[in-house]
């Protein structure tokens, strides 16, 4: 089996290379020369773990090419796969299928025999079938079938996700495509991992409404959390305890800044507008939009209130700025609208991020940035802790407490026990357990 994979971006460097390591021929391709070339010189412009190693053994065996001749790479393949950004189109919030439409013309200009037209990118309900549209306007005689595949792949673990997915699922309408489709996924078959066939429009429907209901899971704990404080609970134990029950399972309920990331966010205001536009309004997930768009600033609030109701003038250090650990991407991150906030409130904000760093410098051009925790700490008023990195899960505290000028942490992601933390003899101030007593102004 050999495919193209159109776009380079994340979905598409981690699909095609874990494709080759299942055995398929891949050819990468992007309109970019220069990340072409850096990706042919094993330069990988993300950062995933396990993504270099795996790029370089499939790259050296020679199933995994890179290439900017898309015509080529297509008039060679069984199948194309589309992994070309679909961004929030400015404005309206609609994703933006700009760069899908184009690349599906470019694919039409250049198939030569049966191909299978595969859409990885994100792409709201109905995309499918105008890519079908695309292809037969441009070559009435060219011999295709369209499906949808989209990936469920989270930033940090993506290679895992995909190689042992809890589920694949193909929007196909032909034997011969889904036969192709098949093929491709036949280590997955291997290990009986889910194939759900659908139809195409079905297909993209799942993607969205998987998105969405993890967003409306996060945002449900999240508002739990603010009355667990108002009420003396612990958010860990509600969440445990409803958990435990099979129905609402114990993933995605961990109470914090808000969900942020390429996705969560794009993807829960796309749906709204799919389902407006179709008179079918999802007012759950329109709230969900609302309470995480204010959770966000809700958390500068309460690191303003953690010292003493004003920052003006004050230094805040601020540990996390991706949105999520294990990933460089800043794109939503909840840090963003913090720090635009403290900045407002007249804040000095000194921040150090493991990997995040050089894309926030040009995000937070207010921000300074430091070179580890410790340095991050150093004569500032308040700690904020605001992604769970790893590294940030057991620092000195003896450190911490001579570091910062008053020995104030305000704990966005819950890494520490509020005990151990006071015990230290610090402030702390975390989301949905009783701690020290809280401003009501937030
Ligand atoms: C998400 C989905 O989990 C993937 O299945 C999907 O393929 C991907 O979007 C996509 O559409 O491409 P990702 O955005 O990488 O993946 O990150 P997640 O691990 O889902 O986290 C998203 C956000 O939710 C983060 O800001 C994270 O901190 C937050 N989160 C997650 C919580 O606040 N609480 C949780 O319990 C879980």
């Amino acid at each position: 089996m050999r495919i193209a994979m159109i776009g380079t971006g994340y979905v598409g460097l981690v699909s095609g290379a874990c494709f080759s390591e299942f055995g398929v021929e891949v050819t990468c391709v992007d309109k970019d020369a220069d990340k072409i070339t850096r990706l042919q010189q094993g330069e990988i412009p993300i950062f995933e773990p396990g993504l270099d190693q795996l790029v370089k053994s499939n790259a050296a065996a020679g199933r995994l090419t890179f290439s900017t001749d898309l015509n080529t790479a297509v008039k060679q393949a069984d199948a194309v796969f589309i992994a070309v950004g679909t961004p929030s189109r400015r404005g309206d919030g609609h994703a933006d299928l700009s760069y899908v439409y184009a690349a599906a013309e470019e694919i039409a200009q250049a198939i030569d025999e049966y191909t299978v037209i595969v859409t990885k990118s994100t792409v709201p309900v109905g995309t499918g079938r105008e890519v079908e549209r695309i292809i037969t306007k441009t070559r009435p005689d060219a011999e295709f079938d369209v499906a949808s595949n989209p990936e469920f792949l989270r930033e940090g673990s993506a290679i895992n996700d995909f190689m042992r997915p809890d589920r694949v699922v193909i929007g196909a309408e032909t034997d011969r495509a889904k036969e192709v489709m098949r093929q491709l996924y036949r280590v997955l078959y291997l290990i009986e991992t889910p194939i759900l066939f659908t139809a195409i429009e079905t297909s993209e429907l799942i993607k969205y409404a998987a998105n969405t209901f993890l967003a409306t899971k996060i945002t449900f704990i999240n508002e739990i959390a603010d009355l667990c404080e108002q009420v003396g609970a612990d958010v860990h134990d509600v969440a445990k305890g409803i958990g435990l029950d099979g129905r609402i399972g114990k993933k995605f309920l961990h109470a914090g800044p808000g969900y942020g990331g390429s996705c969560f966010p794009k993807d829960t205001l796309a749906l709204v507008k799919t389902a407006q536009q179709y008179k079918s309004p999802l007012r759950i997930v329109e709230a969900v939009v609302d309470v995480n768009d204010k959770r966000k600033t809700a958390m500068a609030r309460r690191i303003i209130d953690a010292c003493g109701g004003s920052v003006n003038g004050k230094t805040v250090a601020m540990l996390g700025l991706t949105f999520k650990p294990n990933t460089d991407d800043m794109r939503d991150s909840p840090s963003l609208s913090i720090v635009a906030a403290l900045i407002d409130a007249g804040a000095r904000v000194q921040a150090y991020d493991p990997e995040g760093m050089d894309e926030a410098k040009k995000l937070m051009p207010d921000v300074i940035f430091c070179t580890d925790a410790y340095a991050t700490m150093e004569g500032a008023d308040v700690l904020a802790i605001v992604t769970e990195w790893n590294e940030f899960r057991s620092l000195d505290l003896a450190r911490v407490k001579a570091s910062l000028s008053t020995p104030i942490i305000v704990d966005l992601r819950n890494i520490y026990s509020p005990n151990d933390i006071e015990q230290a003899g610090f402030e702390y101030h975390c989301v949905g357990r009783p701690a020290m007593a809280r401003s009501t102004s937030q």
